[in-house]
């Protein structure tokens, strides 16, 4: 967390965008259409958490239980990334924004893979607002890989089981040197994380709106850092507020 501005801020922002389908169906519209809108809200997103003074943001933009879905809404997600990356990198980078992409990257198609490498190449001096881009992102996979590649050290006499802690377990996930979130947000009234950043998700916030992801607002968006600023966090320990209190 930091203090902006007399606020307190949550450092790192994450986000499960969802809705994206129903919010074209109520509208008689193609589920794809839901999609394109929600590009232009990661658009104003990113704008509004850099000038909240929010330092990293997450974005769950396609899960490993996507490829579910039928392959022509596959292509379509994978077309409006490579889109964003291709039309915004250069104003994202303008604007200072380091990309950074997590997930699963083995069995990923060339083109995409090649971009999103592209966008962490270009921005990677950045120093203003850090944008994660889950893609191909599942955490119980992220865990499994982080566990395998513990054990590939462990049989290589490299470490020993007893130095793995949860510290060296975060230095072994995809999201290595970024923070815990502080705050994960669900659009779409959904009340569940769906695999997203379980082990980092330990102390976050929850906020769960019942707004689909294109209706989602930079004045929502600062409504929550509102309600953020207002929890009382506590770690395990007491309330900073009982302390004051029993002192
Ligand atoms: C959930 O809506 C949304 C997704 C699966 C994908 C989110 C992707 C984007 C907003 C576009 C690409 C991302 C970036 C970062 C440029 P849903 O389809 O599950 O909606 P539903 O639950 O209403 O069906």
């Amino acid at each position: 967390m930091s203090i902006a501005e007399n606020r307190i801020v949550p450092e790192h922002v994450a986000i499960i965008m969802d809705g994206n389908g129903r919010w074209a169906n109520a509208r008689g519209l193609p589920r794809t259409l839901g999609h394109r809108s929600g590009v232009e809200t990661v658009r104003e997103t990113v704008k509004a958490a850099g000038e909240a003074g929010v330092q990293y943001l997450t974005l769950f933009a396609f899960s490993s239980e996507n490829w579910r879905r039928p392959p022509d809404e596959i292509n379509e997600l994978f077309g409006l990334l490579k889109a964003f990356i291709r039309r915004d990198l250069a104003e994202l980078h303008k604007a200072n924004v380091k990309v950074r992409i997590i997930g699963e990257r083995e069995n990923l198609r060339v083109d995409i893979l090649t971009l999103l490498l592209e966008a962490e190449e270009t921005t990677r001096e950045n120093t203003g607002l850090t944008l994660v881009i889950a893609f191909n992102y599942g955490s119980r996979d992220e865990i499994a890989r982080a566990a395998a590649r513990l054990a590939t050290e462990v049989a290589a006499g490299r470490l020993k089981p007893s130095e793995i802690n949860a510290d060296l377990m975060n230095q072994y996930l995809d999201t290595a040197g970024i923070p815990d979130p502080d705050l994960i947000i669900r659009t779409s009234g959904e009340e569940r994380l769906s695999n997203f950043l379980l082990w980092q998700a330990a102390y976050a916030e929850l906020m769960f709106v019942p707004d689909f992801w294109p209706d989602f607002s930079p004045e929502l968006f600062k409504e929550l850092l509102d309600r953020f600023a207002k929890r009382d966090r506590r770690y395990g320990a007491l309330s900073t507020k009982a302390v004051a209190v029993g002192q």
